[in-house]
């Protein structure tokens, strides 16, 4: 990664700072977009020697999204990567979900995509790069509980795949990561009775903790993943196959 900048949204803290702490260790620097502060995960990326830049954007809003990806331009100098990693929840059973949870969903986790994405690509139009969308396994499998979210992370792939297809002869890579149930504060939130029914039901016996999703996101980032667009990748300990 060395030489590359990398923006990773919503990575002041769980899986997004996993990912932009081992893009630093691998060489690369980084931008990160997010609503709440993430002074300390630049401390700590300048402190492996890497460069690290804050922007505050709420990713669901296309204005700042572009402003912010034109800053980085005129900060870091280029942007080779992208990370669509910012979501939220907002959990409810389908009766009650009121059309606000369903639309502030829809736009922090879905039209997010859109926005970094489509302002990021006319940067990457002659030199390439790498686009890595965080989905979940919810959008794979469904949830009770969760149909605006597992309808955000489906549209996901949906969009990752068009958008590989249109790019990949711009060598511009796109693909998805669906993660299982990962150790975070999205998911501190659920109660012990449910986390201890998905701890039973994981084959691999144990939650997944963000640095397990970042291990394969690098992956898809780095030269490793060349051959690799249009893909969705489980990560969620055999969870679903
Ligand atoms: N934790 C899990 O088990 C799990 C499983 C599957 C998928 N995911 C997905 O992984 C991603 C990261 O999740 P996490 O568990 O680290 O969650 P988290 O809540 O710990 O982190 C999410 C980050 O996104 C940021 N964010 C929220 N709204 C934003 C906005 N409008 N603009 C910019 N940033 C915003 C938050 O401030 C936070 O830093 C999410 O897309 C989530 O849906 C998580």
């Amino acid at each position: 990664m060395k030489g590359t900048v990398t923006i990773i949204t919503g990575a002041a803290q769980g899986i997004g700072r996993a990912i932009a702490e081992l893009v630093a260790d691998k060489g690369g620097d980084v931008a990160i977009f997010d609503v709440i502060d993430g002074s300390g995960v630049c401390d700590t990326i300048r402190s492996k020697g890497r460069r690290c830049e804050l922007y505050t954007v709420d990713v669901s809003d296309s204005q700042t999204v572009q402003a912010a990806v034109d800053q980085v331009v005129k900060d870091l100098g280029k942007i080779d990567n992208l990370v669509n990693n910012a979501g939220i929840t907002a959990d409810k059973l389908l009766l009650r979900m009121k059309d606000e949870d369903w639309d502030r969903v829809m736009a922090v986790n879905l039209r997010s995509v859109f926005n970094c994405t489509k302002a990021v690509v006319r940067h990457m139009l002659r030199s390439g790069g790498s686009i890595v969308n965080i989905s979940s396994i919810a959008g794979v499998m469904g949830n009770a509980g969760q149909a605006n979210y597992a309808a955000s992370k489906a549209g996901i792939i949906g969009f990752t795949k068009s958008v590989a297809r249109e790019y990949a002869e711009r060598s511009i890579r796109v693909n998805a990561v669906a993660p299982g149930f990962i150790r975070t504060k999205m998911t501190d939130a659920l109660d012990e009775k449910a986390k201890e029914s998905m701890h039973a039901a994981i084959p691999l016996k144990r939650l997944g903790e963000p640095e397990d999703v970042a291990n394969v996101v690098y992956f898809l980032l780095s030269k490793y993943g060349s051959y690799v667009t249009g893909e969705v990748i489980n990560v969620n300990g055999g969870l679903y196959m």
